[in-house]
């Protein structure tokens, strides 16, 4: 449908029409079912049935026989047949779930990444649905915060390349072809870094904080072409999000020429009493419509207060028309007025659906995503010998992460399943009891039973971690240790003499300091997904070499949160001088147990040999790398940039680019980096993006910490010149 005729369309709506449109509600909510679907605000506001069927979108519906029939009965009553737009949060998976956006980002491989996103789209699209609500692109630092797991961690240019190629990956060339569903970034801006970890508090950073780390992989992910972009419940510089001009106008509209959708969290925008800035709804809506956010997600405030706010002039017309054209142009740009079916299809379901070869790529996923933190000779497992295998995740298909969709822990293999497949009658099991659902928060005391039932093996594996439902959103933890009777059993193993293989199922980073050194290896699986367990098996008895490297810093307390490797100086860093009198604490090293971008694997790798030259837009880096073992395997080579002075502080090193690369034994490859004026550039202190001629240390290694440097000095005008 051409633009004109969607002028004219939204021309012909009535004022009501508009504020209906610009409002999304639970399809629930379209057939009267049960008022207990809705949660807070909505029971407050009283739709009549004209209303809910002329809502502009819905929240959360799925299958394809439901969404065709719920667009028929839709269409039916619709003046302008206007299709209704299908949105949900398919964050990492439709019923074939792929690991956690957190393990995603620690592939260090946007390919696989992209690939994994486009099977999420095919399901969700043979599903019937238009909009996911994902890439999550907020930068974390504190694990506290049960949504780490949704973010791609605690780097800009990484979480920025993930996000960039889940947009590609749900998108393709144009969400509407076949297969294809429109990406929702989020949640903008900054809802990862709340006070004290702790979920929907307060966030607040200064302008450079916001633009060094937090706003970058949003701004990826725009430039990707993300058809929709989420505003966050929270606050930026005392302004919450959904009603920020600086956000929602100067931000994402005039900087990075967004021309998208709009859309506020669950119920945000009625939030902003909450907040205290807005005394009613009439000044919560005035203030969303000033922002250009145009539609308000499960809640009645355009529903309730668009006329009176024009009536009272304290809105335009323009302002309520720019809204509702961005969202017809939304449905036209998927094709839904010609084909408002768009993918619903049933049998495409029944052959699209947890297909092997969804299998396949979320198995892929999942062991690229793990990343082997500790081995001590232990693994991988070796040819003959009983295996122990204990712990809550042993036999349960709770693998999935928070977020899952449709995937069914009961329909998903265990560990134990896996193991069994590779192992036969050497796998050994005793004290599997999984988490009871809302039950206990620790699992029965079984360390005596596990060490009795294990007694013939020589090595146990341990499959402990968190219960997926502690994690995820409303999940914010003060204690991130493993429960006492995990901390139990592994002391106990380690103390009857075996070997102990700790296999950590998490949603972020745990503290695992207190059971570390009782373990003679230690894999970090995350919730991996569908495939999940096959890919631990796949890790433990050696087919496959860990490759990942980690995208979030493990603390060595909880005492030290945040702790992160883009940090700036101070004026006494620790380095400095060797009495107190610096940056530190007397009980704690200021380094974090495991680092971001850290990975072992089952061969060595060597990275040396760093060459900078000018060349290209800029600079060129040159490095070799070389497996030195005995088996191939993939690492991932990480190029850091330190501005070494400048006219406001800069990070110690920033992540500039990375390569992953696969090595067959005694192999090398030079790796090459470009570096342009971008990866040396910043927001100055008058928001001016440039950068400053000056010396640059030019970094690269294996992971944050392990780094080879060479410093260079950049004079003014070098760039364009070289
Ligand atoms: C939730 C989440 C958001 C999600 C939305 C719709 O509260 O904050 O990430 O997309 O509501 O479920």
């Amino acid at each position: 449908m051409d633009r004109n005729r969607i002028l004219e369309l939204a021309a012909d709506m009535t004022l009501e029409e508009k504020a209906m449109q610009m409002t999304q509600l639970s399809p629930d909510m379209l057939y009267h079912l049960s008022p207990s679907n809705l949660t807070g605000p909505l029971r407050e506001w009283k739709f009549d049935d004209k209303q809910l069927w002329e809502t502009g979108s819905v929240l959360g519906p799925s299958g394809a026989a439901y969404l065709r029939k719920l667009q028929e009965d839709y269409l039916k009553t619709s003046r302008q047949k206007i299709p209704l737009l299908f949105m949900s949060d398919v964050i990492h998976g439709y019923v074939t779930i792929m690991p956690i956006p957190l393990a995603q980002g620690c592939t260090f491989d946007p390919g696989l990444c992209e690939e994994a996103a486009a099977v999420v789209a095919a399901e969700s699209a043979a599903a019937g649905l238009h909009v996911t609500f994902s890439p999550m692109a907020d930068l974390v630092r504190d694990p506290r915060w049960g949504r780490v797991m949704e973010s791609c961690g605690e780097d800009p240019c990484l979480n920025g390349r993930m996000a960039a190629a889940m947009v590609r990956g749900y998108q393709g060339e144009n969400p509407g072809d076949k297969g294809r569903i429109a990406a929702c970034v989020k949640h903008f801006a900054a809802y990862g870094q709340p006070e004290g970890g702790r979920e929907y508090n307060t966030v607040d950073m200064s302008r450079g904080v916001l633009r060094d780390f937090y706003l970058p992989a949003y701004r990826e992910a725009i430039r990707a072409g993300a058809a929709l972009v989420m505003t966050s419940f929270n606050t930026v510089e005392r302004i919450p999000a959904t009603c920020s001009k600086l956000l929602l106008r100067r931000i994402l509209r005039q900087e990075w020429g967004f021309e998208g959708v709009v859309i506020s969290d669950y119920a945000a925008v009625e939030e902003l009493m909450n907040h205290s800035v807005a005394a009613d709804a009439l000044e919560a809506g005035e203030k969303c419509i000033h922002a250009g956010m145009d539609i308000e997600m499960m809640s009645g405030v355009y529903a309730g207060t668009l006329k009176a706010l024009l009536e009272q002039g304290r809105i335009t017309e323009e302002e309520i028309d720019e809204c509702v054209i961005r969202i017809l142009e939304l449905k036209n740009r998927l094709g839904l007025f010609e084909n408002p079916w768009k993918d619903a299809d049933e049998q495409e379901e029944k052959e699209l659906l947890y297909c092997q070869k969804h299998l396949d790529t979320a198995r892929r996923a999942a062991r690229e995503s793990m990343v082997l933190l500790k081995n001590q000779g232990a693994l991988p497992l070796g040819e003959a010998g009983k295996v122990g295998l204990a712990g809550p995740f042993a036999c349960t298909g709770n693998l999935l992460g928070g977020w899952h969709c449709e995937g069914r822990p009961e329909n998903t293999r265990s560990l134990g399943e896996a193991l069994q497949e590779k192992l036969g009658d050497r796998l050994v099991t005793a004290m599997t009891e999984p988490f009871a659902w809302g039950g206990e928060r620790d699992v029965p005391d079984g360390a005596e039973e596990a060490a009795l039932g294990l007694k013939d093996c020589e090595i146990c594996i341990v499959a402990a971690g968190e219960p997926e439902w502690e994690t995820g959103e409303a999940s914010s933890k003060t204690n991130l240790r493993l429960s006492r009777n995990q901390e139990k059993l592994i002391h106990a193993l380690h103390a009857a003499g075996k070997r102990v293989v700790l296999v950590l199922f998490s949603g972020r980073p745990l503290e695992i300091g207190p059971v570390l050194e009782d373990c003679d290896a230690v894999l970090q699986a995350w919730f991996p997904g569908s495939a999940g367990a096959d890919a631990v098996a796949d890790i433990l008895c050696g087919s496959y070499n860990p490759s990942g490297h980690l995208s979030m810093s493990f603390p060595r307390s909880v005492g030290q949160i945040p702790v992160y490797y883009n940090y700036y100086n101070t004026g006494r860093p620790a380095e400095a001088k060797a009495d107190s009198y610096v940056t530190g604490y007397r009980d704690c090293p200021n380094s974090p147990l495991f680092p971001f971008g850290y990975g072992l694997s089952y061969t060595d790798f060597v990275c040396e040999g760093l060459k900078i030259s000018w060349a290209g837009d800029l600079l060129k880096a040159s490095v070799r790398v070389r497996n030195t073992g005995k088996r191939s395997g993939g690492t991932v080579v990480q190029l850091y940039i330190r501005d070494v002075s400048a006219s406001v502080v800069r990070p110690v090193k920033e992540l500039r680019d990375f390569r992953k690369v696969f090595l067959e034994p005694d192999e090398e490859m030079q790796v090459e980096f470009s570096i342009t004026e971008d990866m040396l550039s910043f927001y100055d202190e008058q928001e001016k993006w440039g950068w400053e001629p000056g010396e640059f240390d030019i970094m690269t290694g294996l992971d944050s910490e392990q780094v080879e440097t060479r410093r260079i000095f950049v004079p003014a005008g070098a760039g364009r010149e070289a």
